[in-house]
């Protein structure tokens, strides 16, 4: 069957929040789709790989006339694309270039927290180069970098410090996707910006609690994009990297298509829809099959109704390729017995958001997990619908499982890995939570201002056997 609704239906913009910003069409002309090259590596052997990655500062032309200042990693705005083969060591010299202190937040992958995951407590001054080495181990997907220095966090992502990861390993390898990259697999970032004069970004003039937007679509650092589609078969690796918004996602005739992957990796089934909703830092791996459309036609991806890029279809081979109903499988390990389910309650919007009653303290531990214990959460989203927004709530450190929400089903898609779920308001998300290595990780809400606001909260991983001490940052060694 094929799924023609948000599941979520209710458009948050219209009924909860008065300082919702709508998305308008570009009125420039239409410019290629911008698609991240792949980051060379500084080296590669057979088993690490080594990558520097330089957060700096620069211009990119984004509109016609003055180019608007922008910043990157090992580029003038977002990133090149990383590769993390699974069971490779990775390598990663970690330089900052900026006139301000960054982090290197690697969101989804489970690494040791609290500093080689990167979040506020691994800052990397201007001027100086950190080093960080970790193992992959975890399924192929898309995972994403962006600094996470508290409480700047939503303004150095704004500013563009986002950036693609792809993780790979044998068993996605065989599956029957496409992954020519750059050809018929290509990351789709989704952020939305306001320009002021001269073509800049200004965060400040922008800036609201309840997260900034802008008007206009921002697609892999490009406005008003298209994209040449030379294959029957097209896998878009969608990221919703925005700060705030919801992105609602259908094509032109409501061309439906295949959801194969979701944050933390390939789901066990293909799911089919015409519509999909993505909340901030959620991922969706999707396969578009145009093997209907003729070539010279163009399909357009949309957020509502606005346009976002437009496939302009050339001629293509034709692709006989079905996928399997059943993808691969996902581990669903027992609840250990004797843990009490543990309850995460996120409250208020503007400055009065806050987890569990409280504000994020840098050094303050909220909870604390045994590493391998498996353990469900249950996440509750006290907003209401006539004053209340999604809350995407995300765990560093871990990918989760969704149980229920609200006591039922959760969505089809979310049968797989999630490091983010969007909890709608008035809603309890059930989570199944485990640890596979010892650390800090925070946990919160991932509209950026909501978190830089304080709705955030940590968490340490823990083995009894080996007790840790953590060197955790606060505001005044920042
Ligand atoms: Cu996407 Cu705390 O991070
Ligand atoms: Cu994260
Ligand atoms: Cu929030």
């Amino acid at each position: 069957s094929i799924y023609t609704d948000y599941f979520f239906d209710e458009a948050a913009f219209n009924t909860h929040d008065g300082g919702y910003v709508p998305l308008e069409e570009p009125d420039i002309p239409q410019q290629p789709l911008r698609v991240p090259p792949l980051l060379k590596p500084d080296k590669e052997t057979a088993t690490d790989t080594y990558y520097t990655v330089e957060a700096q500062a620069g211009e990119t032309q984004l509109l016609p006339g003055k180019k608007t200042k922008t910043w990157g990693y090992n580029g003038t705005l977002l990133s090149q694309t990383m590769v993390f083969a699974k069971g490779k060591t990775m390598h990663i010299d970690l330089k900052n270039s900026l006139p301000e202190l960054t982090t290197f937040h690697w969101h989804g992958l489970n690494v040791p927290g609290p500093y080689t995951d990167g979040g506020c407590h691994a800052p990397v001054y201007p001027g100086e180069t950190k080093h960080i080495d970790f193992k992959v181990d975890q399924p192929a997907a898309l995972l994403w970098l962006h600094a996470h220095p508290c409480p700047s966090t939503a303004e150095q992502v704004w500013h563009g410090l986002a950036g693609t990861v792809i993780v790979t390993d044998e068993q996605e390898a065989k599956l029957p996707f496409p992954r020519n990259y750059g050809v018929d697999d290509i990351p789709l970032v989704l952020q939305d910006r306001r320009f002021h004069a001269d073509n800049q970004w200004d965060y400040n003039a922008d800036y609201d609690p309840d997260g900034v937007q802008g008007p206009t679509a921002m697609i892999n650092g490009t406005i008003n994009p298209y994209f040449d589609v030379t294959t029957q078969r097209l896998r878009l690796r969608i990221l919703d990297g925005a700060n705030r918004r919801e992105w609602r996602l259908h094509f032109s005739n409501d061309l439906p298509f295949t959801q194969i992957a979701s944050d933390g990796g390939v789901m066990p089934e293909p799911v089919e829809f015409t519509h999909l909703m993505l909340t901030c830092a959620e991922r969706a791996e999707i396969i578009v099959d145009f093997g209907k459309i003729k070539p010279g036609q163009t399909v357009t991806l949309y957020s509502d109704d606005v346009p976002l890029v437009r496939f302009r279809i050339h001629d293509y081979q034709r692709d006989d390729v079905t996928l399997p109903e059943h993808l691969v499988d996902i581990p669903d390990p027992e609840v250990t017995p004797g843990t009490p389910v543990r309850k995460v309650v996120m409250s208020g919007m503007d400055e009065q958001v806050m987890i569990d009653g409280k504000k994020f303290e840098m050094q303050r531990i909220d909870a604390r997990q045994k590493v391998g214990n498996v353990e469900l959460w249950d996440i509750t989203n006290t907003n209401d619908m006539d004053a209340g927004m999604v809350h995407p709530f995300h765990m560093h450190g871990t990918q989760f499982l969704i149980v229920s929400r609200n006591g039922k089903a959760p969505y089809p898609n979310e049968r797989g890995f999630k490091d983010t779920v969007g909890v709608n308001p008035g809603e309890t998300v059930r989570i199944k939570v485990w640890f596979e290595h010892t650390g800090v990780y925070m946990y919160h809400c991932h509209i950026i201002e909501h978190e830089d606001g304080g709705m955030m909260a940590q968490i340490e991983a823990y083995d009894p056997d080996h007790p840790k001490t953590y060197k955790l940052m606060d505001m005044d060694t920042l």
